[in-house]
């Protein structure tokens, strides 16, 4: 079985013990030898170069392949340089190729404003047009991913800064039934829900979770494990997701 592992919100340069609660997954993930690795978003804390090459060191250490989305406490500029290599201020949207499955990575960041981090997503016309594209020059089994959920996961703050105007991606997704899943981060917490008809799962959350305010916990609660999901693709496509806290 062809094998997703997704990390999210690694959040690196947050409190001292996040780095910790990534090797964690990072050795979970390397003895479960996935096909591919991927990262939804918030892999920094503040964007900065030395958050990012620690989340190089720490991850750098699979051997997997490792595919990174931009999330809202990322800095465009700073991950295209340490993490893709290449300045760039246009959005990372990017395709990968692997075992015969396409991952679309999309840019939902906006950038700050007035030096002030803007916390929900948004997609450039520029990249839907990309992804639009992209699924039409293939029809190999595909995952598009990004860091925003483009649909309510029942967290009512997090909500308010998931995805806008998402008409656009739900139909150029619902256009293309090539598309297995959208993979997604930033709520901190485990959930599957659908989107424009297929699956949309959110990979749970390394740094903290994010409770539902039912749960009587802190906002941010720091002190629950990190958690991640393992995607596993059967040979006749069917999508099977387990989730893992550490
Ligand atoms: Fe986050
Ligand atoms: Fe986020």
């Amino acid at each position: 079985m062809f094998t997703i592992a997704h990390l999210t919100d690694t959040h690196f340069g947050n409190r001292p013990e996040v780095i910790d609660r990534n090797r964690r997954v990072v050795d979970a993930v390397a003895a479960l030898d996935p096909d591919v690795v991927l990262v939804t978003g918030d892999v920094a804390d503040h964007g900065t170069a030395e958050e990012y090459a620690e989340a190089h060191d720490v991850l750098g250490t699979l051997t997997a392949p490792v595919l990174w989305c931009p999330g809202n406490h990322d800095v465009r500029e700073a991950l295209a340089e340490t993490i893709f290599g290449a300045p760039s201020s246009e959005p990372l949207d990017v395709v990968f190729e692997i075992g015969g499955f396409r991952f679309l990575l999309l840019d939902s960041l906006v950038p700050a404003r007035d030096g002030r981090r803007v916390g929900h997503g948004e997609l450039a016309d520029e990249s839907l047009e990309w992804l639009h594209a992209q699924l039409e020059s293939s029809s190999l089994p595909s995952f598009v991913a990004l860091h925003h959920p483009p649909a309510d996961v029942g967290i009512d703050w997090i909500d308010d800064i998931r995805l806008r105007d998402e008409a656009g991606l739900e139909a150029v997704i619902a256009a293309h039934p090539q598309v297995l899943a959208t993979l997604v981060g930033h709520a901190h917490t485990a959930a599957a829900t659908t989107f424009a008809g297929r699956p949309l799962l959110v990979g749970g959350g390394i740094s903290s979770t994010l409770p539902l305010a039912a749960e009587g916990r802190p906002k941010v609660w720091e002190d629950a494990p990190p958690s991640f999901a393992l995607h596993l693709v059967t040979e006749d496509l069917r999508l099977i997701t387990h989730f893992r806290a550490l």
